[in-house]
């Protein structure tokens, strides 16, 4: 293990990296915040402000700042993105451009300065690739770029094939996360994620509505394993240069997360089924399936989730949206 000093986590105010940022400051590291509020929100930062954390509203694009942050740590997490399908769909060229130039801007710097990187990416990139379980080293099959959905993965991907290139070509020390569908408290369900959007529609009498005919499958990671993941990558030298998947394997249909949803919180809130079109627009694409092959996680960190979709839904339900992890998870 690595002991860092002081750490930057780009997109530190959104859902995951605020988490992280707790958890990293808990663990004794220095963290400074960067983010510029796009999704991102100072509330949820609350927590982490109050125990001596350290926020920077701006932009990760900006070499100026990103340079002046990054001459003070010995650690970078880069999370910052636009994040979400629908906010993909409906503003393609904005999250194409807010997606590429951060990161060419964190890594290249991060590089220069001899910092280690873990940067976030999405199992969005294995598109529609065949196969029960998604292994990094799969082929990946994307749509094509006249349905703009597939340009959040496509700018995931290049930000992996710059990361793998600064690794061999300047002895960047970077590993490249895959993350999978991650929820908890303070994600929110405007920008398309399903499970908080499901919460609120229960909460709010309903209906819980399903796109598409609620066949296609995910798999749902607890935010508290994957910041605890995150938090072991970053020190974990025989992940620098690779891709690892991080994510739970136990898969559902969006039907039947509905009906669990439901069940939990409101029995008498009715489902509706939208069609994709009706939705997100004509032409949209989604994938049948999402699970992740988890050798490679276990064999360099020993890394497994620890709840499963149960457990998670009845967190949730118990949890307020802008809480803190129950259990300090
Ligand atoms: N949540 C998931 O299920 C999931 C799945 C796969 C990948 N990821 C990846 O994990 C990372 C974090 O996602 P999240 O779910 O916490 O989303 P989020 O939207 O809550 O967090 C992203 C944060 O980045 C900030 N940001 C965006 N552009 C920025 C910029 N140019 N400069 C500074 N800050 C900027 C936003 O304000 C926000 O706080 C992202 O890279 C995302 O692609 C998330």
């Amino acid at each position: 293990m690595v002991p860092y000093r002081h750490a930057v986590i780009t997109g530190g105010a959104g859902f995951i990296g605020s988490h992280l940022a707790e958890r990293l400051l808990a663990g004794g590291t220095r963290v400074t915040v960067l983010d510029d509020l796009s999704t991102g929100r100072r509330a949820n930062l609350q927590a982490f402000l109050a125990r001596g954390g350290r926020f920077v509203q701006g932009d990760a694009a900006d070499p100026r700042l990103v340079r002046e942050l990054f001459a003070e740590a010995d650690a970078v997490v880069h999370l910052a993105a636009a994040v979400g399908v629908r906010l993909v769909v409906e503003r393609a060229a904005e999250c194409i451009e807010r997606n590429l130039e951060p990161t060419r801007v964190v890594l290249f710097e991060a590089a220069r300065r001899g910092l280690p990187v873990v940067l976030a990416s999405s199992s969005e990139v294995y598109g529609r690739a065949a196969g029960a379980r998604f292994h990094e080293e799969d082929d990946l099959v994307l749509g094509p770029p006249s349905r703009p959905r597939w340009a959040y993965a496509c700018s995931k991907l290049l930000d992996e094939f710059l990361a793998l290139a600064l690794v061999r070509e300047r002895g960047l020390r970077a590993v490249v996360v895959r993350l999978f569908n991650t929820v908890g408290p303070r994600q929110s369900g405007r920008w398309g994620m399903v499970l908080p959007r499901f919460i609120e529609q229960a909460r709010a009498g309903g209906p819980l509505t399903v796109y598409g005919d609620g066949t296609q499958s995910r798999c749902f990671t607890w935010v508290g394993d994957v910041v605890r993941g995150l938090e072991a990558l970053l020190s974990c030298e025989a992940a620098w240069g690779k891709v690892v998947n991080l994510g739970s394997d136990e898969e559902v249909t969006i039907r039947e997360l509905a009906e669990r949803v439901r069940a939990r919180l409101n029995p008498a809130a009715p489902i509706a089924y939208v069609p994709y079109a009706e939705a997100y627009g004509p032409g949209f694409d989604d994938m049948p399936r999402r699970r992740p092959d988890l050798r490679r996680a276990r064999e360099l960190i020993g890394w497994q989730p620890t709840l499963d979709l149960e457990a998670i839904i009845d967190a949730l339900a118990r949890t307020p949206p802008g809480g803190p992890l129950p259990g300090g998870a």
